[in-house]
């Protein structure tokens, strides 16, 4: 669906805005899912808005030191994946305060019974969810802030992402409907391509993230050439060989994920894979994985250690960014205050 399917959308220009949290190493899940896609539609020329959701992070336990590495790193992998700073906006949400504010009108807006049908909150709080944080249980209703604040019509994400951003649309139609204006766009969720679920290296019925325990299930963006080919050496897989239709890979979680890597990073579909490779065992697709893997990731953590080199101009690079979006969020959060009927006399 294109984002001028939705009526009310006809009346906003398109523009595009995602996150990433800077809460761990970024993945090739990550990379498939979000970054080389965001790189893309800036290049197709469409309004571009990136943020490190610092203050998503921080829903869970961080380390100061380390949300503040984690952050620069991030924002060297988005550059060095093809995010162009002159030509995106990139900054961190923290450093532009009308996140956090619209964030509270929204939280007015959102309605517990939505928040409470959320099955990230429900993974992430896992049995205790009395010890979890209030911001964690509010996180959706900041990432509707994150998207509104910009009247951004369309929302890169993986596909975990798809039931965070159908809440932002409930969210603005409330909004709209709840003061009589028609002041939100209805974001659209853009879903695309063949690794938006990049599973795990090691159990392909569990998605690939920064945060499992088992280095080996992931390939980090910072990961070297060796490390990287290694890790796909010892990927989990089945005895049998590569079928050559795609139906052949319906129970085979894990050959499956292999074949969408394999695909997402030649820009190949699954079915062009196969019809390479169908009827080649793991001793030769493997290989090959690996190999394309290595030359197409490799100069991406090459150019982040040259990034990572100069943390002061990682932190202007964002600083500027962080200016470039409150020129934007400001007005938006200003006028959101007034229709609620907020006096505002400064
Ligand atoms: P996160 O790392 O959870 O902050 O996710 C940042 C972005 O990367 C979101 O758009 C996710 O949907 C996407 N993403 C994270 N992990 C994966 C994965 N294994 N496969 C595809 N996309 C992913
Ligand atoms: N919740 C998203 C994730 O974990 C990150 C995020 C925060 C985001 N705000 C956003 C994504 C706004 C898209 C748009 O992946």
């Amino acid at each position: 669906m294109s984002d001028t399917d939705t009526p009310i959308n006809a009346n906003f220009k398109p523009r595009v805005f995602s996150g990433i949290q800077p809460s761990g190493g970024l993945t090739l899940g990550n990379y498939l899912g979000a970054l080389k896609r965001f790189a893309m539609k800036q290049d197709e020329g469409i309004e571009t808005i990136y943020c490190l959701v610092d203050l998503h992070a921080v829903t869970v336990w961080q380390d100061p030191e380390a949300l503040r590495r984690q952050t620069r790193e991030a924002a060297a992998a988005f550059i060095a994946s093809g995010v162009d700073p002159q030509r995106s906006i990139l900054f961190n949400q923290s450093q532009v305060g009308a996140h956090a504010e619209l964030a509270w009108l929204l939280n007015c807006v959102a309605r517990l019974g939505w928040m409470n049908r959320m099955t990230q909150f429900k993974d992430k709080a896992g049995k205790n969810a009395e010890k979890a944080s209030l911001g964690l249980y509010a996180y959706p209703a900041l990432m509707a802030a994150d998207i509104l604040l910009y009247h951004a019509t369309m929302v890169p994400v993986g596909e975990d992402q798809k039931q965070h951003v159908e809440l932002t649309r409930d969210i603005a139609a409330k909004f709209n409907h709840d003061f009589g204006v028609e002041f939100f766009p209805a974001p659209e969720p853009l879903i695309e391509g063949t690794a938006t679920r990049v599973m795990s290296l090691r159990d392909g019925t569990k998605k690939m993230s920064k945060s499992d325990p088992s280095d080996a299930s992931r390939i980090n963006l910072t990961d070297d050439a060796d490390t990287i080919a290694k890790k796909i050496r010892k990927a989990t897989t089945d005895p049998a060989e590569l079928p050559s239709e795609i139906d052949g890979l319906k129970d085979r979680p894990e050959a499956r994920n292999l074949v969408n890597i394999y695909a997402a990073l030649a820009d190949m579909t699954p079915a062009q894979v196969l019809g390479e490779y169908g009827g080649k065992g793991f001793g030769t697709f493997k290989p090959a994985l690996a190999e394309l893997a290595v030359e197409k990731l490799a100069p991406i953590s090459t150019e982040m250690g040259r990034l990572m080199a100069d943390p002061a101009e990682i932190d202007a690079v964002l600083g500027q960014g962080a200016n470039k979006a409150d020129a934007i969020a400001r007005p938006i959060v200003e006028r959101t205050y007034e229709i609620m009927g907020m006096v505002r006399s400064r």
